[in-house]
């Protein structure tokens, strides 16, 4: 049976300033869902708050996985409900290399009671399974021993973070900005490396992005804008191409309540505090 990401109704606040103010958003098993958004809208926040970061308090509102209360887990017992994330700015791990790191993380998501010290999966098994996704999503397997992201160039760190999604086999994955930084033939190779694990796997894709480009092979059923910390718009990839030949001045001036939130978002960001990385 599928199963079902849900938000409710959520409220989210960084140092006691509210970003996202009543999120709803639900993605099936399966599906692929876009979430656009101005810079600054909460697109971000939202990752963030969904993967547990403490910065990020969860005001009011609700995120299930299958009925089971997101929130009230740790951030791996996240992941091992079966929930991916990709970081717009992913986080370097110096001493840890990519293969290591992999082979703990793969360990820890299938097999749940795995405590601390005990056995990881098999390394004949582990290496097979990395070379063969490797090879799909192009990487060298040279790769796999690097420290993970420590000197990584923009592209090798998206690529990195979807080869983590292959090997991981998430029930629902979100994808923040995979393709920024990404070159033209590396946003399709990144791409068909999704597609092929979320059809392998009915993997619910969450697609954040600012462009057309990647969604036109990471193909959404449903496209959402965040704009003032909720979503104000829903609909289908036709949404895309409004934003990509129109921008959001319409979304602006359609909805003006959330307009003003916007704009104060945007005077927090500009200011020297409104800044902090994972
Ligand atoms: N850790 C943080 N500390 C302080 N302010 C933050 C933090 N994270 C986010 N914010 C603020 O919350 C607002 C939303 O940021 P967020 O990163 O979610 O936006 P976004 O929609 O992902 O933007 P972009 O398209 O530029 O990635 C911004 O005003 C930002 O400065
Ligand atoms: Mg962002």
């Amino acid at each position: 049976m599928s199963k079902v990401l849900q938000i409710s109704n959520l409220h989210v606040a960084i140092d006691g300033k509210e970003i996202l103010k009543g999120v709803n958003l639900t993605v099936r098993q399966g599906e692929v869902h876009a979430l656009m958004g101005p810079n600054g809208s909460g697109k971000s926040t939202l990752s963030y708050a969904l993967a547990g970061h403490p910065s990020y308090e969860v005001t009011e509102g609700s995120a299930t996985l299958d009925g089971q209360d997101l929130l009230a887990l740790d951030a791996d017992e996240r992941a091992k409900a079966g929930l991916f994330l990709a970081f717009q700015y992913p986080t370097s791990i110096p001493g840890v290399t990519v293969a290591n790191f992999l082979r703990h993380a793969v360990s820890n998501v299938r097999n749940p009671d795995r405590k601390e010290g005990e056995e990881l999966i098999s390394m004949r098994e582990f290496r097979k399974e990395l070379r063969e996704q490797m090879d799909v999503l192009g990487m060298d397997p040279e790769f796999a021993r690097r420290y993970l992201n420590e000197g990584f160039s923009g592209g090798e760190k998206k690529r990195a973070e979807v080869l983590q999604l292959a090997m991981l086999r998430p029930a629902f994955a979100i994808l923040d900005e995979t393709d920024s930084g990404l070159d033209i033939d590396a946003v399709r190779v990144v791409s068909e490396g999704v597609n092929k694990v979320a059809e392998r796997e009915k993997t619910g894709v969450l697609v954040i992005t600012h462009y057309q480009r990647i969604l036109n092979y990471i193909k959404p059923s449903f496209v959402h804008i965040l704009f003032g910390g909720r979503i104000v718009e829903e609909g289908g990839p036709e949404l895309v191409t409004l934003l990509e030949e129109q921008g959001y001045d319409w979304v602006r001036s359609k909805y003006p309540d959330a307009a003003k939130d916007e704009d104060e978002l945007e005077q927090q960001q500009n200011s020297p505090s409104g800044q902090l990385t994972f």
